[in-house]
């Protein structure tokens, strides 16, 4: 059947009148509304469905965050079972977005039941409404919006959005006219066997004429299987109903399980990596890669297998990350390489290498063209340009300048049991390798130590120190 998108009805049909957008007067206001009340059994968890995550993010935020394209007026989501619980993950956004409203649905008699909780919030609303299942994250903005157009284009009451699955099991059966008008909703568990067999699904994602729905949700009774209030029943009471298939399947995937929420989180990795392959990225192993849809990668970069790029990580052109590397909320510059490596909240230069195994573990930055090498550690430290420690290192709460040599086995003694100190190492100075610097310390430019060393004191530039105990030799040791 041909999208319902096809089909444009008179405009002069339905409402009465043209719709809005031919006069060129305002736009229809649209309302959001996010079903979020529901228990999800299915998941066996302590926590309520929507606050599940989906690579960082929680469910109930991937929805919000998607429905943001349509620039809504009101935003309204139904909580329920541990309200206090998405209330919590949503804080920063109540506080952010003033628009965002709550409504409570102290009983979880079903999707009908919790659509009709909006009652008092919405009365005197003579806009569209979109309602969004909470549990169905993977939905694109631009189908959104192309709902929303279809819905006000087409005049219509009420436009569902549906996908023809492969496997629709679990799913409402959505029954529709060979013009895409709907004539009925059916849930998996109402249908006969034959209905089953119908593979176009309600996506859970509707817009609805806000007042014609206020109409008709008071009409709805709980006579299922269930014995639930379904929003899809709300269909029977409203006209013209069209359905708009989405091409891809998984964008109106629903969690419902902990398989299901696996299962989304590979679609949107498969999802994030073709278009990341698309720009010109080497991804030489998807399979074995993760990457958070908040990463930015640049053309030409070389994203080696097992390589997991977290958070608000950027990457830099012609950098090489991985094999084995974990990169969460860092700045990678370009031509870098990053090899067997973690890098947490940190920033690494054009031209460095790390790794392999290196730790940057929070607050590093490093200079353009270093090399932080196998076994190394750092923590809130600054490493100017050019500046190696290659072997066997810990430098914490340290700010080293440039063209350093850090010998390898040095670590900084940055911690006295109570407080953290610093150590501050001027340009060109080498560090001897098994050194303990003592902080807090300064060391000026162009110093050298002697391996083996344990710098307590400041050190002037231009110096050799040597902090060790004299080396001791008595001949003929056994014999005596
Ligand atoms: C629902 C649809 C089904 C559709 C599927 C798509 C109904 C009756 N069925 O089924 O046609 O194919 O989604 O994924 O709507 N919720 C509440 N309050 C409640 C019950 C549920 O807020 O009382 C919320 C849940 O938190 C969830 C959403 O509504 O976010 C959907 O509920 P769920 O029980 O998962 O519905 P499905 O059985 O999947
Ligand atoms: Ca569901």
């Amino acid at each position: 059947m041909p999208l319902s998108h096809e089909y444009h009805a008179n405009p002069f049909d339905r409402r009465g009148i043209l719709p809005v957008m031919v006069l060129g007067e305002e736009s229809i206001m649209v309302a959001i509304a996010i079903l979020a009340a529901g228990k999800g059994t299915r998941m066996k968890s302590t926590l309520p469905k929507v606050v599940h995550t989906l690579g960082q993010k929680t469910l109930v935020e991937r929805v919000l965050d998607t429905a943001q394209g349509l620039k809504p007026e009101r935003q309204i989501v139904i909580v329920g079972y541990h309200a206090d619980k998405v209330r919590q993950v949503l804080a920063d956004r109540i506080l952010a977005d003033r628009s965002l409203e709550f409504v409570e649905q102290t009983k979880q008699l079903g999707t009908g039941h919790a659509a009709q909780q909006l009652l008092p919030a919405l009365a005197g609303f003579t806009g569209d409404l979109i309602i969004l299942n909470g549990d169905a994250p993977l939905i694109r903005p631009s189908t959104l919006e192309k709902l929303l157009k279809v819905h006000q284009e087409n005049g219509n009451s009420a436009t569902i959005l549906t996908a023809q699955l492969t496997n629709p099991k679990g799913y409402g059966r959505v029954f529709s006219d060979e013009k895409g008008y709907l004539t009925e909703i059916i849930e998996d568990r109402d249908c006969t066997p034959e209905q089953r067999e119908n593979r176009r699904v309600n996506a859970g994602i509707y817009c609805f004429r806000w007042p014609d729905l206020e109409r008709a949700l008071p009409k709805l009774t709980a006579e299922n299987d269930q014995k639930e209030y379904y929003l899809t029943d709300a269909v029977n009471f409203l006209s013209p109903v069209m359905v708009m298939d989405v091409p891809d399947e998984a964008e109106i995937t629903g969690i419902n399980d902990r398989k299901q929420l696996a299962d989304a989180y590979a679609m949107l990795q498969d999802r994030i990596k073709t278009e990341w392959l698309l720009k010109g990225v080497t991804i030489v192993d998807p399979a074995s890669v993760t990457i958070d849809d908040t990463v930015t990668i640049a053309p030409n970069a070389i994203i080696e297998p097992q390589t997991h790029l977290r958070g608000t990580t950027t990457i830099g052109a012609g950098s090489r990350i991985g094999p084995g590397s974990l990169i969460e909320n860092s700045t990678i510059g370009e031509n870098t390489t990053i090899l067997f490596s973690v890098v947490m909240d940190s920033t690494v230069n054009s031209g460095s290498t790390v790794g392999p195994y290196a730790h940057l573990r929070s607050a590093a930055v490093v200079g353009e063209n270093c090399r932080i090498g196998n076994f190394v550690e750092l923590k809130n430290s600054q490493i100017g340009s050019g500046t190696n420690a290659a072997h066997l290192t810990y430098l914490g709460d340290a700010t080293l300048g440039t063209q350093v040599n850090i010998g390898a086995g040095t670590i900084t003694v940055n911690y006295d049991g109570q407080a953290k100190h610093r150590t501050n190492i001027g340009d060109r100075t080498k560090i001897g390798a098994n050194n303990s610097l003592v902080a807090p310390l300064t060391i000026g430019n162009d110093v050298t130590t002697a391996a083996g060393s344990t710098i307590v004191e400041h050190l002037p530039d231009d110096c050799l120190a040597i902090a060790r105990a004299r080396q001791v030799v008595k001949p003929n040791w056994k014999k005596s």
